[in-house]
């Protein structure tokens, strides 16, 4: 398994929009693998393919707190979602920046797993949330783009200053 590298807010190549998964083969289960590891190592609770630069519809999560409730959502689609949630989210791609997003509460999810079975998922609270964040990075749209333009003018900001921070040190 490799660790991958992860793109990292405002690069324009997360704003790209998947495309679906037409075989699930040996070479997208090495892909979720690694995606997987990645996820674990940065300590993170979802990763889009998306956010390692590769422009498939291929999602891994695990909200629990033992880290060990891993789902593989591959092509996932919306079939029925309801209420209305706020939760305070972070992004891989996005290091440092917490904001509340509104969404939906819950989701009906539809996707394959890492055979090609189709599957049903039933998600709510802190899984519903991060679905719906993974399911936007395959659309090309990265969490803080539900803010208004003020807040994502403000975390722009913020955000080149520390890059010429981090520039400064090396
Ligand atoms: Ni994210």
């Amino acid at each position: 398994m490799t660790r991958l590298s992860v793109l990292q807010y405002p690069d324009p190549r997360l704003h790209t929009v998947a495309a679906p998964v037409q075989l699930v083969n040996e070479d997208i289960r090495r892909l979720v693998a690694d995606m997987t590891q990645t996820m674990y190592a940065l300590d993170g609770i979802g990763l889009a393919a998306t956010q390692v630069d590769v422009h498939l519809q291929i999602i891994v999560l695990d909200v629990s707190e033992r880290r060990n409730r891993l789902q593989v959502l591959i092509n996932p689609s919306i079939i029925k979602m309801g209420g209305k949630a706020e939760f305070e989210e972070g992004c891989l791609s996005v290091p440092d920046v917490y904001e509340s997003v509104r969404r939906a509460a819950w989701v009906h999810v539809r996707a394959l797993d890492l055979n090609g079975k189709t599957i049903d998922v039933q998600a709510e609270g802190l899984k519903a949330m991060c679905i719906q964040h993974e399911m936007d990075h395959l659309q090309g749209m990265v969490f803080v783009e539900h803010l208004s333009p003020t807040n994502q003018r403000r975390i722009l900001n913020a955000l080149s200053k520390q890059g010429r921070r981090s520039n400064s040190r090396a």
